[in-house]
């Protein structure tokens, strides 16, 4: 039985199966309409979300199964003290497969310790995303037709983002990708994905604080909102909320084939103005989101397609 803790719990070549089925996913819908009858996803969600969980149940529910699950650490027996372990031991008993997203780093990593059915991460903390990174992969693999020889500019804050350390672990595995990091000095990317990830790779990658000096060379924009909840107070958040914004003017700086992605929620670091732009490809990326949760599902269950 496997899980899903980092994007590098697949080989490249792995990975380039999910995409590829998820490709497949996309072209032929009614092919995989019911594969997963009698099948159902628990999302076990202690902090807040939108997208991830709405499309780990809406990829189960297209798939031909069914979702349960609970959305708050409060509204589960989270709040009467219970642990992870043994909260996934009974989950174990009523689904087949379950996504987990907790505040702590590495609770789902504990939950999978403890559990007879596969358990994906859905964003640990400050840690890892790796869902995310998949829907980040296959968006660009899909607009930009590769995922080598890529320039990719990061923006924001890099030190709490999580979907952003998952995407850096997972671009290194490809020739020729060069990371531009623009970040607040207090927003830098950790340490550890500097020089254990970005320096041990050997890829190229420079820090950078201006969005409009980067710019012009990226192939790639990926902006991310400031994470509120990790600040330990609110004045630094309140200085920080708004360093980046990015619109129409700066839009002018970008190459005309640049993309834009965001694994959203969006505050204000992107204005509304760049919706309408053909770079702005954020919105896309959440039906790519479902897509590839479709086929991660799929391939952690091991349902054969004929
Ligand atoms: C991200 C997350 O939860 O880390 N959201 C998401 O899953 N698409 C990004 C964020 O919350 O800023």
């Amino acid at each position: 039985m496997r899980h899903l803790m980092s994007p590098l719990d697949f080989s490249v070549e792995e990975l380039d199966q999910v995409l590829d089925l998820a490709d497949d996913i996309k072209k032929n819908p009614e092919k995989y309409a019911h594969v997963c009858e009698g099948k159902k996803i628990a999302t076990l969600f202690y902090e807040p979300s939108t997208r991830t969980r709405l499309s780990f149940e809406a990829a189960m529910m297209n798939l031909g199964g069914k979702a349960l699950g609970f959305s708050s650490a409060s509204s589960s027996s989270a709040a009467k003290g219970e642990s992870v372990a043994d909260t996934i031991r009974v989950v174990s008993c009523f689904a087949d497969i379950c996504a987990m997203r907790h505040p702590k780093e590495g609770a789902p990593l504990v939950a999978s310790m403890h559990s007879s059915i596969p358990v994906i991460n859905a964003g640990d903390g400050g840690h890892q995303h790796p869902t995310q990174t998949l829907t980040d992969l296959l968006t660009i693999r899909s607009e930009k037709g590769r995922l080598d020889n890529i320039t990719v500019g990061l923006c924001g804050d890099l030190k709490f983002g999580r979907t952003v350390h998952s995407l850096i672990e997972a671009l290194v595995r490809y020739e020729g990708v060069k990371f531009v990091l623009i970040s607040p000095e207090e927003l830098r990317i950790p340490d550890y994905i500097r020089d254990d990830v970005l320096r041990a790779s050997g890829h190229e990658f420079e820090e950078v604080i201006r969005l409009e000096d980067a710019l012009p060379e990226l192939d790639i924009l990926y902006m991310t909102r400031v994470q509120k909840e990790r600040f330990f107070n609110e004045d630094d958040y309140v200085r920080m909320k708004d360093f980046y914004i990015l619109d129409k003017e700066k839009m002018r700086l970008a190459p005309s084939d640049m993309l834009v992605l965001h694994p959203l929620p969006r505050v204000n670091e992107i204005s509304t103005e760049v919706d309408s732009d053909p770079r702005a490809v954020y919105f896309k990326q959440v039906q790519y989101g479902v897509y590839v949760r479709m086929a991660l599902i799929l391939t952690l269950l091991e349902v054969d397609i004929c």
